[in-house]
């Protein structure tokens, strides 16, 4: 079986590279998804410089590096942005990725960070996890490899691809992120362990202002509560994407912002994450109620594992959520609130992939992410 692989991370890293535009494998889906990842981030020089020198330069030991910090603080797509950076790019000769999460497979794991490598054919796919490493581990070897390894909760995953990463005195590094500083603190040097921090008041503006109007110019009028809403978020990334998303769905008007600052106003203020799932409560309730339906079905499936497109768009069909318009076919409209719960943040795209001509999705809600 082939399979053709493309992730929306690695787009940055096509003009590099040599993979397939993601426009060419999912001609249907609007710029908006893909602009979700690639466009809206606002860089953290700072921060990422820090990382890109411990990627690069110290120990020639392989060696790990770790980016710890609260849910939706930024750790994956600061770690994303890293992974593609020209300078990360040219230094290392292979660089591979995998999102471990809680529960793991070791062989989708392991098949996920191979087919950043090689191409996994039938003779790949029939092998044991034990002929995986063995090939994972040729490879990486007498190579510098990048391995980012995303979303860590314990250990075992290190414990259980430790031996197929040789150390080759040559630079080699493992990324890791995690929410719990414990569990990678155990295999990180202290000097390699990055605890990110919040957004300023001025860096959540610029990614309010960039998921909203993205590079073009806003009504002057929008200024002051536009600054307002953005220092509500108190820094988390997640609440300002969020926002945006609610903002993205109401009028680009003063009245209009003005009450949704008013709204969050009104939060009762408590830590970041309460904030958070406030304001997350709030980007539901502003959802018609057909969206609500089919945002809801997403918290009956298992986060991260893969569901297709069309499979998706049935279920929902199915249950009665997708409402006939006179203009647009029942495909059509399902598309259009999938595209919509994307282009509010409530759901996130994490995969993407084309297999046998379907079209298949990896996501994260937001609920989620925040509750767990
Ligand atoms: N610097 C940034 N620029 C633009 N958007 C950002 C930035 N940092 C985070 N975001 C957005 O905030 C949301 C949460 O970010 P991300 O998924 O990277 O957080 P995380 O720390 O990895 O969370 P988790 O612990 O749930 O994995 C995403 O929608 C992401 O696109
Ligand atoms: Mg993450």
């Amino acid at each position: 079986m082939k399979m053709q692989v493309i992730d929306l991370h690695e787009k940055e890293s096509c003009d590099v590279g040599n993979c397939i535009a993601p426009q060419t494998l999912w001609p249907s889906l609007p710029q908006a998804s893909i602009t979700n990842i690639e466009e809206g981030v606002v860089v953290l020089n700072d921060q990422q410089q820090v990382l890109i020198d411990k990627l690069t330069r110290g120990s020639s030991r392989r060696d790990v590096v770790s980016i710890v910090g609260m849910p939706g603080i930024g750790k994956t797509t600061l770690a994303f942005k890293v992974y593609n950076d020209p300078e990360v790019v040219c230094y290392f000769h292979i660089r591979a990725w995998c999102r471990v999460s809680q529960a793991y497979s070791r062989r989708s794991l392991l098949l996920d960070i191979l087919r950043h490598i090689i191409e996994l054919n039938d003779t790949i796919l029939a092998m044991s996890n034990e002929g995986l490493d063995l090939v994972l581990y040729k490879h990486l070897k007498k190579n510098r490899y990048l391995i980012f390894m995303d979303d860590m909760w314990s250990i075992r995953a290190w414990d259980d691809f430790k031996i197929s990463f040789p150390d080759d005195g040559n630079g080699s590094r493992i990324l890791m992120t995690s929410r719990l500083c414990d569990v990678v603190s155990k295999v990180t040097p202290e000097c390699n362990l990055l605890s990110l921090r919040l957004l300023s008041d001025d860096e959540s503006w610029e990614l309010l202002k960039l998921k909203i109007f993205h590079q073009e110019s806003y009504p002057e009028e929008l200024f002051e509560v536009g600054t307002e809403i953005a220092r509500n978020c108190k820094g988390l990334p997640l609440s300002v994407v969020a926002i945006a998303g609610i903002l993205n769905s109401t009028s680009k008007e003063y009245e209009s912002w003005k009450q949704i600052a008013e709204s969050l106003d009104s939060l009762i203020v408590g830590d970041q994450q309460t904030r958070c799932m406030d304001i997350l409560e709030l980007s539901y309730k502003n959802l018609p109620g057909d969206l609500k339906a089919c945002f809801l079905y997403f918290t009956a499936l298992e986060e991260d594992k893969e569901i297709s497109v069309s499979k998706l768009i049935r279920l929902w069909m199915a249950e009665g959520f997708i409402q006939k318009e006179a203009s647009n076919s029942l495909e059509g409209l399902a598309k259009d609130y999938l595209m919509d719960l994307i282009g509010r943040s409530l759901i996130i795209v994490t995969k993407r992939r084309s297999m046998r001509g379907s079209k298949h999705v990896g996501f994260t809600t937001l609920c989620v992410a925040c509750a767990c």
